[in-house]
């Protein structure tokens, strides 16, 4: 078996992985394995920009506040401070890479406005564009320092006595690869495809999280799954997200004969927080009504939104009526590998950035345009731990892999019945009754999810056995949570945004054995 040796791994290829790359790689060895084209991520496709307090008229601890009262205090404070102080950093830090933010005529930034912020902080470049500008900056720069290896696909973490030495992967032409390095770093992404409609890009399957899980890391907080408001649909499928930043730019939510949908429903109107509009939509597509984004106020729209504009034209989408069909989407993973904020996670060696890891930044619900922030300022700080790291003892002992055959598993469900499970029982609305019907579907298959054995298996079916593994936590931890917070609402339970009734919803392998659990202690050892 072909074997690679580097001082770090990096799996993934979004900002936060191109980032942590870039700011490691003058002074270690680093690989950034990718199971698609380098350029194919949830950052590449991100339209919204990256919050920062760069005006004189804002303040740390208003971008503070405005995280912590969309995440309905749920965040870590000491994190979530760390973030929004480094905002300004992390833009001049950018700029000396390359990137070019918009500015007006005068030199000073455009600051634009999305949902739940009080303040205009949202820097772009490129118009709505800006994920794929950060994005090709940095793919540009690490291109030239750095090992890629694309299509190859991480299918297991090397783990001994609590330290992680590597991961075991499939290259581009199918043969089974190992690569080690004392620091193994996940930046693989959320899991937005476990639903029908969803903003991510069709690689983004949860494979980080369940690589992390199979390996006897901590995971918390599953149950918070962000639904946007605003994905662009197309006979019931989305069709690419339209950007809050069309809100924030005065596009109002419309019924089909022209009803102001957040008229009276919150404070903050069209621009409340995510979760509140996602779930007045829902409500009237369930009564079967059409909910639209009234653009005709927005001048030069296309100028302004090129990415909206060139999805609607490529959706059939007439943009001079003024119209844009809309339904809510999967978006965003506040929950998902647990780490500090360098990155570390429960296991030695093993270290998570971006949306795959859990710091608690985010709370029960992120404030729009943290996420491509939390991908530099995270990567930062993982890479300058990574430095200041003394040199642990590698591993040179190659255990042997076990193949089990995937004859030894069930037939397996197909993406698309996840798919329907994940979105008809484990939603945007939920109820202990769907949320026990997904567990005991997912239940079917507890032997391939338990398991951490390695199997001979196609790339599709390692992705269903992902995507089932994440399903099931989701739907787990759901039902632990016996409380309505942020993105997570059971009609079962009242909406909370003061104290928390509940402390972290944890999942985890422990001695062999799976596990939810909250603090009245293990809830669910697959038996709910
Ligand atoms: C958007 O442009 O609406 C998405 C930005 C984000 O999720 O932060």
């Amino acid at each position: 078996m072909k074997v690679f040796n580097s001082d770090v791994i990096i799996v993934g290829s979004g900002i936060a992985g191109l980032m942590a790359a870039e700011l490691l790689s003058f002074h270690k060895n680093v690989i950034i394995i990718t199971k698609s084209d380098v350029s194919h991520s949830n950052s590449m496709m991100a339209q919204g920009g990256i919050a920062a307090v760069i005006d004189q008229e804002d303040d740390w601890r208003d971008h503070f506040l405005d995280t912590l009262r969309a995440g309905c205090h749920y965040n870590n404070e000491d994190v979530t401070e760390l973030l929004v102080k480094q905002g300004a950093t992390m833009i001049e830090k950018l700029e000396t890479l390359g990137v070019q933010f918009d500015k007006g005529k005068d030199g000073t930034y455009l600051l634009g406005q999305e949902g739940a912020h009080l303040k205009r902080r949202i820097l772009h470049a490129g118009g709505d564009a800006t994920g794929k500008e950060l994005t090709t900056r940095l793919i540009t720069r690490v291109k030239q320092h750095v090992t890629i290896h694309d299509h190859t696909d991480a299918r297991d973490l090397m783990v001994e006595n609590g330290q992680c030495y590597g991961v075991v992967c499939l290259d581009k032409y199918q043969q089974p690869v190992r690569y080690f390095a004392p620091h193994v770093v996940l930046a693989t992404g959320g899991a937005g495809q476990l639903y029908s409609v969803t903003s991510n890009h069709s690689t983004i399957t949860g494979d980080g999280m369940a690589l992390a899980y199979r390996a006897g890391a901590r995971l918390a907080d599953m149950e918070f799954v962000q639904f946007h408001p605003t994905m662009l649909v197309k006979n019931g499928r989305g069709a690419g997200l339209v950007s809050e930043a069309v809100r924030g730019e005065g596009a109002r939510l419309v019924t089909e004969d022209g009803q102001l949908l957040m008229e009276g429903k919150h404070e903050l109107g069209d621009l409340a927080p995510r979760d509140v509009v996602a779930r007045v939509i829902f409500q009237r597509i369930l009564k079967n009504e059409k909910v639209f984004l009234d653009i005709r106020s927005i001048h030069d729209f296309q100028k302004k939104f090129p990415s909206v504009s060139s999805l609607c034209v490529k959706a059939g989408i007439q943009l001079e009526n003024g119209l844009i069909p809309i339904a809510p989407g999967a978006h965003f993973m506040m929950g998902g590998v647990e780490t500090n904020a360098q990155g570390k996670t429960s296991l030695d060696g093993l270290y998570a950035i971006g949306e795959v890891a859990n710091t608690g930044v985010h709370g029960a619900n992120r404030l729009a345009s943290n996420s491509l922030l939390e991908g530099v300022v995270f990567a930062n700080e993982l890479a300058r731990t990574i430095l200041h790291t003394e040199e642990t003892v590698r591993q040179t002992k190659v255990m042997p892999i076990v193949c089990q055959d995937m004859s030894t598993v069930q037939e397996l469900p197909t993406i698309n019945e996840i798919q329907e499970i994940m979105s008809k029982w484990v939603g945007i609305v939920r109820t202990k009754e769907n949320l026990l019907k997904a567990i005991r579907w997912f239940e079917k298959y507890k032997s391939l999810i338990q398991s951490n054995q390695y199997y001979q298996i196609s790339s599709e079916q390692h992705v269903i056995r992902n995507m089932l593994t994440i399903g099931y936590l989701i739907a787990a931890s759901a039902l632990c949570r016996k409380e309505s917070r942020g993105s997570h609402y059971r009609i079962d339970y009242p909406l909370s945004s003061d104290h928390c009734l509940l402390q972290t919803v944890f999942c985890s392998i422990h001695k062999g054995e799976p596990y939810v659990l909250n603090k009245k202690g293990f809830v669910s050892n697959f038996v709910i």
